[in-house]
């Protein structure tokens, strides 16, 4: 857009500026062939657009024309149709020596066909060094501009080439899923079939067999809502949230069923100022769901103990429990969709929770010890500078 409002519309109109001027300041010798001369040279400038394959041959005649129209123009404000004329070369010039070479060929040219006009003194002799130091100065501004250009781009591909990865990465753990989601559902169904077929066919009474096909019906009704959770599209927005307020809501959502059982939940350690860029509520799922499973370990009444802390740049968040732990083999696969150890799990908490700490760029690690409890720790990277959004989070 400036690139194209800088050549297109501000050179042409300081060219024609230069004609106006040269006429009525009385410089030009031949007005017609500085006319014809700067049009050409306005000509070139939008050829060079149109036909890109002849690049070399219309930059030679924009600079040739150029120099034509300096001397007969006979005015030192060309120095500024080189310069903006050198900027555009320096877009397709690589490397700042390459530059400064460039620039000093357009200072040596500009100086030459000054010396035509003007008097060699020592005013003029000054006037071509500063000419080649704010030569330097362009040369090095555009190379600047084209180094922040380069790394911006180079920064927005890798996110996108992320983003592109995020969702082929999602999209084949959701066919996985969906596998075993197929895989689970059947085998209740062609039990639940089997019943009702048998009761049509042989009238035989399934009443004593309702509570077991409820609890299949309840199991398939379960695992539909929570592949449902984990294959909702991602159109989360994350804010920086304090992680201390997303555990304070997390404990008054399970602390009553937690007591009832006769567990307590201790907060010990925590740390307010933890900022993290967050789903608030699909952290708070993975709290709770790490509390639920938490709960359903500890066959007699038990601690929940939840500590927050930081090291480097990390948020850092353990929950430990006094419950029967996990043994070596299960610690393998406790991430893997739909293993379970429990008659009415589903096996999908685990591998939710592990997807949207990974969201976060984040990482949920465990580590047990069998009959004497399990810890899971997640480690969030903190938010750099933010100190908002924290009273959405108490609401
Ligand atoms: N705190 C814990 N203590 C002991 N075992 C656990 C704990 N958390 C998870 N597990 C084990 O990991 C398995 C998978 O957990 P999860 O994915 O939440 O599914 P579900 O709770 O439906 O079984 C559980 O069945 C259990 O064997
Ligand atoms: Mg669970």
């Amino acid at each position: 857009m400036f690139y194209r409002l800088m050549y297109y519309i501000v050179l042409p109109i300081y060219v024609v500026f230069v004609i106006f001027a040269s006429i009525s300041l009385e410089k030009t010798q031949n007005t017609f062939f500085m006319i014809v001369i700067g049009l050409l040279f306005i000509t070139s400038i939008f050829l060079e657009r149109i036909y890109t394959r002849l690049f070399l041959l219309i930059a030679s005649s924009e600079i040739i024309s150029l120099l034509l129209f300096h001397f007969t123009s006979q005015l030192n404000w060309c120095y500024s149709i080189y310069i903006i004329l050198l900027s555009k070369f320096l877009f397709q010039v690589k490397g700042a020596v390459k530059g400064i070479f460039l620039g000093f060929v357009f200072m040596i040219f500009y100086t030459a066909i000054r010396a035509t006009y003007s008097p060699v003194n020592s005013y003029s002799i000054f006037g071509v060094g500063s000419d080649f130091l704010t030569s330097i100065a362009v040369v090095l501004i555009i190379q600047y501009i084209i180094e922040m250009e380069t790394k911006k781009n180079t920064l927005i591909e890798e996110k996108k080439r992320e983003e592109i990865q995020h969702k082929e990465e999602k999209g084949k753990l959701i066919a996985e899923m969906a596998a075993g989601l197929a895989h689970e559902i059947r085998n209740p169904l062609t039990i639940i079939q089997g019943f009702l077929q048998y009761s049509k066919e042989a009238n035989y009474n399934i009443q004593p067999w309702y509570d077991l096909i409820f609890s299949e019906v309840s199991r398939m009704n379960k695992l539909t809502v929570e592949f449902l959770q984990f294959s909702k599209p991602d159109v989360t927005q994350y804010q920086a949230y304090s992680i201390h307020e997303c555990l304070k809501r997390v404990i008054s959502l399970t602390k009553s069923e937690a007591h009832c059982l006769g567990h307590q939940i201790v907060y010990t350690e925590y740390n307010p100022d933890l900022l993290v860029k967050m789903d608030f509520n699909k952290m708070v799922q993975v709290f709770v769901n790490l509390i639920n499973n938490a709960i359903q370990s500890m066959v007699e009444s038990g601690h929940i103990t939840i500590r927050l802390f930081k090291v480097g740049n990390l948020a850092v968040c353990e929950v430990r429990d006094t419950g029967v732990g996990i043994e070596g083999a299960d610690l393998k696969k406790i991430f893997n969709p739909f293993f379970t150890t429990k008659s009415e799990g589903t096996g999908l908490g685990l591998p939710i929770c592990q997807k949207i700490i990974q969201d976060h760029g984040g990482t949920i690690e465990v580590s047990s010890t069998p009959k004497y409890g399990s810890i899971f720790t997640i480690s969030l990277p903190l938010d750099a500078g933010a100190s908002y959004a924290l009273d959405f989070a108490k609401d």
